[in-house]
């Protein structure tokens, strides 16, 4: 029985999400149809989650035969796809042991848990603080919340933990902030996900790497949204041949299940001993299948795809942004990719909503765009060419 009559209240769900009316039933690939059959065409894939799109053939069959084994087992027990999906992470990333998670955010916690007990271990115990960067976002659980430079999340939950705030691309900056701070860690996101899709140069991940290790310093590096290929490597830091301490990561590796990983290199993989970090459901044999068939589908090819689709959107934007001054600036990586208005996003947003185009903004003028990996050529022209219908019939600014 529900017994309020709060009208911010849809349905008995808390109102922390600006939800719209449509309902989506099924999909294939990258469209998804509503409950009136109608079909949009998936820009978004759940925020950068569903890289295998929706229906997957294979990714179906062999979950239905796994919910038919055993869906959980509890990490007190060793599970065969636990396992194989914690090797083919540490193999894919160059780490040593992986601490399996149902979030980013729990992810994150889960590096700064080691950040702190390495600090322990290394006769430091005073080194509690943490670097960030501003526009960062990592996440809402109130470590993550710490480590997210957006004052409206932040402020209503204060006092939080003890972060210092690096300019993104300041190397000068971030040298003196982690020579003098002497962090417990320092959290970044190879391209700022959240914060506009701004991606972080060489130079300032090279400074990172280099003062971290002088510094005795654990380098985090946030893959949540970047990793898993949606940039075109595993890593997106790969890209630049840099390797963090630890590595977060979530969003695709479920394929669309709730899993998270933590991955720690050989100096930090045996930092948290029994007992001292943990999770019931994490890493449990239905998500790590789902994390199989998507590791497989990546060993055969994937990544090529998310290249070449990945070009071919950015290309047909760069050739939008030269008919429509509306559009300032295309940012990002292989389908991670963002378009920077000349005005909040929002408007846009919607309008291509209208137009059956499934995307969101960030950073108030960015739309972005993160598709499902099996984003098929004609798909990629397809949404270009409602972009393009779109941005044309939105009026001039400042008019
Ligand atoms: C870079 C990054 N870190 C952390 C998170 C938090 O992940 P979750 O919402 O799964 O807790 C996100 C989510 O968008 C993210 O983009």
């Amino acid at each position: 029985m529900t017994s309020h009559c709060d009208p911010s209240i849809e349905a008995g769900v808390m109102p922390t999400y600006a939800r719209t009316d449509e309902v989506y039933v099924d999909g294939d690939g990258a469209i998804v149809r509503d409950r009136d059959g109608r079909e949009y065409l998936d820009f978004l894939a759940g925020i950068a989650v569903n890289a295998l799109g929706h229906g997957h053939a294979r990714m179906t069959a062999e979950l239905q035969d796994q919910v038919g084994k055993v869906m959980h087992v509890s990490n007190l027990f060793r599970h065969p796809y636990t396992e194989t999906v914690a090797t083919r992470l540490c193999e894919q990333t160059g780490m040593t042991a992986a601490f399996f998670t149902n979030s980013g955010s729990e992810s994150v916690e889960c590096a700064m848990k080691i950040a702190r007990k390495a600090m322990h271990l290394a006769g430091t115990p005073e080194r509690t603080s943490f670097v960030a960067l501003e526009r960062a976002f990592h996440g809402r659980s109130l470590g993550a919340l710490s480590l997210t430079h957006n004052q409206k999340y932040r402020t209503p939950f204060a006092p939080l933990l003890d972060v210092t705030w690096v300019a993104p691309d300041d190397c000068t900056m971030l040298a003196a902030t982690i020579r003098t701070q002497r962090p417990a860690a320092l959290f970044l996101e190879p391209i700022q996900g959240e914060g506009g899709i701004c991606e972080l140069s060489r130079e300032f991940l090279q400074t990172a790497r280099d003062v971290c290790s002088e510094t005795g310093t654990v380098l985090v590096h946030d893959e949540i949204q970047t990793g898993c290929g949606r940039t075109g490597t595993f890593l997106a830091a790969q890209y630049h041949d840099i390797t963090p301490d630890v590595v977060t990561l979530a969003k695709p590796i479920g394929a669309g299940l709730p899993m998270g990983v933590c991955l720690a290199n050989e100096t930090y993989a045996n930092t948290l001993e029994k007992g001292e970090h943990g999770s019931t459901f994490g890493g449990g044999p239905l998500v790590c299948r789902a994390a199989a068939v998507f590791l497989d589908e990546i060993d055969s090819g994937l990544l090529d795809q998310v290249r070449v689709r990945g070009e071919q959107l950015r290309t047909g934007l760069l050739q939008l942004q030269d008919e429509l001054p509306i559009i300032k600036e295309v940012r990002g990586r292989g389908l991670m990719l963002g378009l920077r208005l000349d005005r909040p996003a929002a408007e846009t947003q919607q309008a291509l909503h209208r137009a059956r185009l499934l995307l969101n903004c960030t950073a108030g003028d960015v739309l972005r765009m993160v598709p499902p990996f099996v984003i098929t050529e004609a798909q990629v022209e397809d949404g270009l060419q409602r972009i393009r219908k779109a941005l044309q019939s939105l009026p001039r600014f400042p008019q």
